[in-house]
């Protein structure tokens, strides 16, 4: 058992932003436990992270079925963590998992069947030790699967009572407006959709933000920092202890190159000039759109953690500071 007693003030500083038309409120930054929360990770450190975060007024944890390594461990942990630090703050938690990425053997083990849909979330509730989780998301889209059956197996698992709200997560403009129709039909709307975006990667300008908007839909960026590229630390070459330097983290070290470092060095000097960090810098040049409702971040470290909140202290950018970047990231 944990001593945690979550600090008293921690509603004091965190925005929160209402997730698209719904009752829900999400904290400016979230936290998503893909790396270091796994059985290879320590587990400690994990926890502080956790604690940290709560501390600060981050109400929304972000999981999916495969996170790790290996797969499942994640949510095996932070259900560890759940029972030890924060099981009388569950009502102010909001908990998020996901399945559509390969998680078992067989042709029922990844994609969007409704057979792999309910199956991962029963097996997600049982590793974090939960009765429901307040949003289930179908992970990406499945090209094969009639997208009907995928979001049918959606709107099931909030009539079972296993998932408050749902999400989809990295499907585009067109498949977004279709599932939103799908899911508005079914009485269960789409509370939210996950998409990569950054500074670096800017699909979602290219349509989903609208789509998102008029349907009345959340968004939550992941990899606001580009996996970690978004900060000084490849500067002078690749960190053992760097996800790009991990044999278990995603980051390819071929990502960290001359090309994305020019750009960052370049980032770097806007930011010191408006008195940021470069991560900061990268997570406020998000919140800057409205239709953005909460920004989702990864951290290894507490000290990653505490940086990233002061993104929230210099959330303005005048037009010229704005024009700089561009040129910089275009
Ligand atoms: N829906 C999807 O398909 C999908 C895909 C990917 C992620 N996600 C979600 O999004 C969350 C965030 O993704 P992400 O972890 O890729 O986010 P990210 O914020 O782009 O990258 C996080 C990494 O950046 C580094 N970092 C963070 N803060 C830093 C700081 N202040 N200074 C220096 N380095 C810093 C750390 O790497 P080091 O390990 O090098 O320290 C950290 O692990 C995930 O946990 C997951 O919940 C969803």
């Amino acid at each position: 058992m944990s001593n945690y007693t979550a600090n008293e003030s921690r509603y004091d500083a965190m925005p929160y932003r209402r997730c698209g038309k719904s009752g829900i409120l999400l904290p400016e930054i979230s936290l998503g436990l893909w790396h270091n929360f796994g059985h290879v990770d320590n587990y400690n450190i994990g926890k502080e992270i956790l604690h940290t975060a709560f501390d600060y007024g981050i109400t929304h944890f972000d999981l999916a079925n495969n996170y790790g390594p290996p797969a499942g461990s994640a949510e095996e942990n932070f259900g560890k963590i759940l029972k030890e630090s924060f099981s009388g703050y569950r009502d102010e938690l909001i908990i998020s998992t996901k399945a559509g990425w390969d998680m078992w053997p067989g042709p029922y083990g990844n994609f969007g069947s409704k057979k792999y849909l309910i199956a991962s979330l029963d097996q997600s509730l049982h590793r974090i030790g939960l009765d429901y989780v307040d949003i289930f998301y179908h992970h990406r889209p499945d090209p094969n699967t009639p997208i009907e059956e995928s979001m049918y197996a959606l709107d099931l698992t909030v009539k079972q009572g296993k998932a408050l709200y749902v999400g989809i997560s990295s499907y585009s403009a067109e498949e977004t407006l279709q599932a939103s129709k799908i899911l508005k039909n079914l009485g269960t709307p789409c509370l939210i959709h996950q998409p990569r975006y950054n500074m670096f990667d800017r699909w979602v300008e290219n349509g989903l933000l609208n789509v998102i908007e008029k349907e009345g839909i959340g968004c939550i960026p992941f990899s606001p920092l580009a996996q970690g590229l978004l900060s000084t630390k490849y500067l002078k070459g690749v960190p053992a202890s760097s996800r790009a330097g991990k044999a278990t983290g995603f980051l390819q070290v071929e990502e960290v190159n001359t090309t994305v470092l020019n750009k960052v060095n370049k980032l770097n000097i806007i930011a010191k000039k408006r008195g940021q960090s470069l991560p900061q810098m990268a997570i406020s040049w998000l919140l800057k759109d409205k239709r953005i409702t909460t920004v989702l971040i990864g951290v290894s470290s507490k000290k990653q953690l505490l940086d990233n909140l002061g993104a929230l202290n210099n959330k303005a950018f005048s037009p010229a500071e704005l024009k700089s970047i561009e040129n910089i990231i275009n």
